[in-house]
């Protein structure tokens, strides 16, 4: 591991200290000092010394104030031979363990999940010098551990659209509503400590690519860290750390709602700008450059990437499983087609595992429209540009519905419609489809659309006064 005296340096500073991060994007630079900031800074404390960073008595916090279920960003994070601790005089500042974390087993395959002492472990400062020992190792800078199985990890949708972005819409929430988010200082390192090779990555190769992209210098270590720590024998404290865990988010109540991970991370209050610096560095870093829309919806910049129009971008999944009926995919393209005659947009009908990455995130990323069959293709919303007029438009079979995508969707202001042929169900802001629904053909090869209706949305959001919700 890459360890030099400018980071150590830095962590004499950072003793006991937590605050809401402001400071500047320090990755990629040679000296990077974490959550040093100017308060931090202050030699008069007593306490600022290399030897108090390592102090096992000092206590755990929560930056912010508030734990979310399955999502917690916790400041001084012990771990001891494969068990987190937290140290604390006041137990009833935490959540219950269960909404903290889970034992690593599989979900739904009848193993009893709930958290015991071989996962997580609440004790005093005073207790924490037999349990600890007198010092722990410090590791620095900000630490995803996503501390689940693989069963939910290797699929674009659950890493991408569930473990980062819920994790990141947690963390942003320090800046509290502002776009500050910038400056939010990328994680150190991702840790898994139950994965063994390449479970993590999905098959097309989405997961991983996009993780290089979006986080160059963030280190993604699995089992075998988790493994040298254990045979160290000896206590480390995360500077800062999110510990994810699926089992642990569902104990959150807007699950009930919504089954699904991030549901808890909608009680978050954060601006639906929060995405933002990761949907830049990642379209800068996949495509080389950002799209940039005006109140159209139109491409205004880069100028040699300019449109007249706004893109409207069909995504096909004609190709594989749970598809259109032939005639209603053909269909659909001749009313998307119109609109393109009238002026209204400019028509992309893509089909995704044709495309290399780049073609994909490049389409996204000047995209104002997304419609497709509800499936993996809509996490690629993730790249869309906000605008007021951003929709994605996701085709269910009637009488199907999952929140998968309409939580990414409103996570990040954009209007969602459900479609059932020829039928438009969508919500305003606080009201939400109750359930979810599964129709026989939900998985089916002919599923309806009607081509027309599909349109006349996409024409009302394109055309109208620029919508308020
Ligand atoms: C890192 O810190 C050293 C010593 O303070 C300084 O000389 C150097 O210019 C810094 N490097 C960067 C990239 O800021
Ligand atoms: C312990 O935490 C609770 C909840 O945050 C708070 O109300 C209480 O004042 C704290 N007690 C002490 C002694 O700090
Ligand atoms: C969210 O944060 C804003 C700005 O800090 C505040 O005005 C608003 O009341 C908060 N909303 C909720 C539901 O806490
Ligand atoms: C879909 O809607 C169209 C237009 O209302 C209708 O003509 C068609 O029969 C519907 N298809 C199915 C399978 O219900």
């Amino acid at each position: 591991m890459r360890r030099n005296l400018p980071y150590f340096v830095a962590l004499v500073s950072l003793v006991g200290l937590y605050h809401l991060s402001t400071s500047k994007v320090l990755v990629g630079t040679e000296n990077f000092t974490g959550f040093k900031d100017e308060k931090s800074a202050d030699a008069s404390n007593p306490k600022n010394t290399y030897e108090d960073a390592r102090l096992t008595t000092f206590e755990t916090t929560i930056p912010g104030g508030e734990l979310v279920n399955g999502f917690s960003l916790l400041d001084r994070l012990y771990l001891r031979k494969g068990t987190f601790y937290i140290v604390t005089s006041n137990t009833s500042a935490f959540p219950s363990k269960n909404n903290i974390i889970a034992r690593p087993l599989d979900i739904g395959t009848g193993h009893d999940l709930l958290c015991t002492d071989k996962e997580l472990r609440f004790i005093t400062p005073a207790e924490a010098k037999n349990t600890l020992g007198d010092q722990a190792l410090p590791v620095d800078g900000f630490t995803l551990i996503a501390y689940d199985t693989e069963q939910f990890m290797k699929h674009f949708y659950h890493w991408w659209g569930e473990i980062i972005f819920g994790a990141w819409r947690v963390y942003s929430a320090l800046t509290g509503r502002s776009k500050e988010t910038t400056g939010l200082p990328l994680p150190s390192r991702v840790l898994l400590p139950h994965i063994y090779g390449t479970e993590w990555r999905d098959i097309p190769g989405i997961n991983a690519r996009l993780m290089r992209a979006a986080f160059p210098s963030t280190s993604i270590e699995k089992f075998d860290y988790w493994d040298d720590l254990i045979l160290l024998d000896k206590t480390v404290v995360f500077e800062r750390a999110m510990i994810i865990s699926r089992e642990a988010a569902h104990t959150h109540h807007f699950y009930n709602s919504w089954y699904k991970m991030i549901s808890s991370t909608m009680a978050v209050n954060t601006s639906t700008d929060f995405w933002e610096p990761i949907r830049r560095i990642t379209i800068q870093n996949v495509v080389g450059h950002v799209p940039e829309i005006n109140y159209r919806g139109v491409v205004v910049s880069p100028r040699w990437a300019a449109s007249e129009m706004p893109f409207v971008t069909y995504i096909v999944r004609q190709g594989g499983a749970r598809r259109l009926a032939e005639s209603d995919h053909e269909g659909l393209v001749k009313a998307l087609k119109e609109l393109e005659g009238e002026g209204i947009c400019q028509v992309n009908v893509v089909q995704m595992e044709k495309m290399t990455l780049e073609q994909q995130i490049e389409v996204m990323a000047r995209s104002t429209v997304v419609v497709g069959v509800h499936g993996n293709g809509l996490t690629h919303q993730l790249w869309m540009p906000p605008s007021a007029r951003s929709t994605v438009i996701e085709i269910f079979a009637p009488g199907g519905y999952f929140h998968d995508y309409e939580i990414l969707s409103r996570s990040l202001g954009r209007k969602h419609y459900a479609v059932w042929n020829d039928t438009l169900t969508t919500f305003p802001k606080g009201k939400y489809f109750e359930g979810v629904s599964y129709s026989d053909d939900f998985h089916g090869l002919s599923i309806p659309v009607h081509g027309p209706t599909v349109a006349q949305i996409i024409r009302a959001r394109l055309t109208g006064p620029i919508p308020k919700d």
